[in-house]
C-alpha cells in the first residue's frame, strides 16, 4: 500500500509516487560552529485522487522557513528584476489603470515588484512575514507589513485599505499549504472585477525537464491548469486565464477571479487540453519521473566520483533552494562539490544546510577558476553564462543534471 495523505486543496485522498528522502531546510544556512542538531523531514511527494494538485506529504511548520533571517533575494538575478518591473508596468496600465487603484502582493520578499509601483504613486502593500527581507522592502519605499498572509490579514487589510483591484504573488503561492484561508481572504479581498494572479513553477515544466530539484520544503504544491482549475472552483473562484513563462526553469502565471466575472481565454482551454493529451496527471506518468529521477542521482554521483577520482576541482555555482534537494538525495558533500559560490550576503560564509557544503561570495570561484562548475542555478544559465564567459575561456565547464546529466 503506498503512503497516503490528504489533500490541503480538497481533503481527498493524496498518492505518494516520489519519496526524496530524509531533507533540511532548504534555506537553513548554518554558521560553521553552529553544532545544533539540524531539523529534518521526509521529502515525498503525492497527488490527490481527487483534484490532481500535485503535493508534498509531510507539511513543515511555517514559521521554521519563514522568519526574520529567511535568505532568499528576489533581487538576485538581472533577468528577475526585469521580468517584475515589466510585469509592474503592464499592471498599472491593465488591473491597475482604474480610479485609485489598490494592489496587494503576498511574500513582496525585497519589494523588486512592488517598488516600481510604488515609485508610480500607487497604493499597495507588500505581506511579508520574513523580517530582514521586508526591512529590505521598505528601504527601497515599498508599503509592507510584516505577516502572513491568510483570511484574518486579508479582512485586517481590507478594513484599512478597502477592496483591492489586484492580489498577486510569485513564488508564494505555491509555498503555502494552508489553500482554504488564502484563497477566502483573496475572496473577502478582492472587488468584484478584480484578479489574483499568481505565478509559481509549473508541474508540466519540471515533468517534462526532469527538474526534481523544483520539490523541496517551500515548494509544497506544484501547480498545474488541471490541478488550479480544480482548486478555483472548489473555492469560489474561477481560472481565468494562463500565461506560461521561461523563467524559473518554466512557470505558469495563473489568473483567477469571481465566478463569472470574467470571460476564461482560449490559454485556459488549450493549456487544460494539452495537459489531458500528455497525460500530465497519469499515474504512469509521474512514475516515469521518479525513475529519471533515480536516474540523475545515480549519474551526477559518478560524474562527481569520477572527476574528484581523476584530481579535478568541482565547485557549485548558486546556493539554490534547490540544491539542497539535490545535494542530500544524492549525498554530495563538501568531498565532491569544494565549495557553492552565491551572490547572496545572508548565505555566504555559512554552510549549506544538510550537505555541509561551503558558501563563498563570487570572488572565490575566479580564485582561481576550478575545472568544473556544478550549475545549481540552472534557471538562471543564460544570465550566468553571459556574466561567467572567463571561466569557459579558462578552459572552465559546466554540469547540468537538468534535463539529465551533461557537461558544455
Ligand atoms: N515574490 C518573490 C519572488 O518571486 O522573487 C519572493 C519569493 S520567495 C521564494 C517566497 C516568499 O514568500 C518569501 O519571502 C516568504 O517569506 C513569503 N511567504 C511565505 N508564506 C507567506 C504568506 N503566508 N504570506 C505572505 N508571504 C509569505
Ligand atoms: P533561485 O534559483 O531560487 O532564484 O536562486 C538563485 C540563487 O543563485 C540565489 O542564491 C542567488 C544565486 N545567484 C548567484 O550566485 N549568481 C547569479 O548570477 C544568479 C543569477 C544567482
Ligand atoms: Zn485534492
Amino acid at each position: 500500500m503506498p503512503d497516503q495523505s490528504t489533500c490541503r486543496v480538497c481533503a481527498g485522498t493524496v498518492t505518494e509516487f516520489l519519496d526524496l528522502g530524509d531533507q533540511p531546510l532548504s534555506d537553513a544556512f548554518r554558521l560553521p560552529d553552529d553544532t545544533s542538531p539540524e531539523f529534518s523531514y521526509r521529502l515525498a511527494v503525492g497527488a490527490c485522487d481527487g483534484c490532481a494538485m500535485v503535493q508534498l506529504m509531510e507539511e513543515v511548520p511555517r514559521e521554521k522557513m519563514f522568519h526574520q533571517d529567511y535568505p532568499y533575494l528576489s533581487q538576485g538575478s538581472a533577468v528577475m528584476r526585469e521580468h517584475f518591473r515589466a510585469l509592474a508596468e503592464r499592471f498599472l496600465s491593465t488591473e491597475l489603470a482604474g480610479d485609485d487603484p489598490f494592489v496587494v502582493e503576498l511574500g513582496c520578499n525585497d519589494g523588486t515588484m512592488l517598488r516600481t509601483v510604488a515609485d508610480a504613486g500607487v497604493r499597495h502593500l507588500g505581506v511579508e512575514p520574513s523580517g530582514a527581507v521586508a526591512d529590505l522592502a521598505a528601504e527601497a519605499g515599498v508599503r509592507v507589513r510584516k505577516d502572513f498572509f491568510e483570511e484574518s490579514t486579508a479582512l485586517s487589510i481590507r478594513d484599512q485599505d478597502g477592496p483591492a483591484d489586484l492580489v498577486y504573488a510569485a513564488n508564494t503561492f505555491c509555498h503555502i499549504p494552508y489553500v482554504d484561508s488564502i484563497l477566502r481572504g483573496v475572496v473577502a479581498l478582492l472587488k468584484p472585477g478584480g484578479a489574483f494572479v499568481f505565478e509559481d513553477p509549473y508541474l508540466g515544466d519540471i515533468v517534462e525537464q526532469t527538474s526534481f530539484d523544483q520539490i523541496y520544503d517551500e515548494h509544497f504544491f506544484l501547480f498545474s491548469a488541471t490541478s488550479v482549475d480544480a482548486m478555483a472552483r472548489g473555492h469560489g473562484l474561477e481560472l481565468v486565464d494562463v500565461e506560461r513563462l521561461p523563467v524559473h526553469g518554466g512557470e505558469v502565471r495563473y489568473t483567477l477571479a469571481l465566478p463569472g466575472a470574467r470571460t476564461p481565454s482560449a490559454a485556459v482551454a488549450a493549456l487544460l487540453a494539452e495537459e489531458k493529451a500528455r497525460g500530465l496527471h497519469d499515474r504512469a506518468v509521474l512514475d516515469a519521473f521518479g525513475d529519471k529521477v533515480r536516474q540523475i542521482r545515480t549519474d551526477l554521483l559518478a560524474l562527481l566520483t569520477d572527476l574528484k577520482a581523476k584530481g579535478e576541482r568541482v565547485v557549485g555555482y548558486g546556493a539554490t533552494a534547490k540544491s539542497a534537494t539535490v545535494t542530500n538525495l544524492c549525498g554530495i558533500g563538501p568531498d565532491l562539490v569544494e565549495f557553492i559560490s552565491d551572490t547572496t550576503p545572508a548565505k555566504q560564509h555559512r554552510l549549506a544546510p544538510g550537505s555541509g557544503i561551503p558558501v563563498r561570495p563570487p570572488a572565490a570561484f575566479a580564485d582561481p577558476y576550478p575545472g568544473y562548475a556544478l550549475l545549481f542555478a540552472w534557471n538562471h544559465a543564460a544570465e550566468i553564462m553571459a556574466k561567467e564567459e572567463a571561466f569557459r575561456e579558462a578552459g572552465g565547464k559546466w554540469i547540468l543534471y537538468v534535463p539529465d546529466v551533461h557537461v558544455v
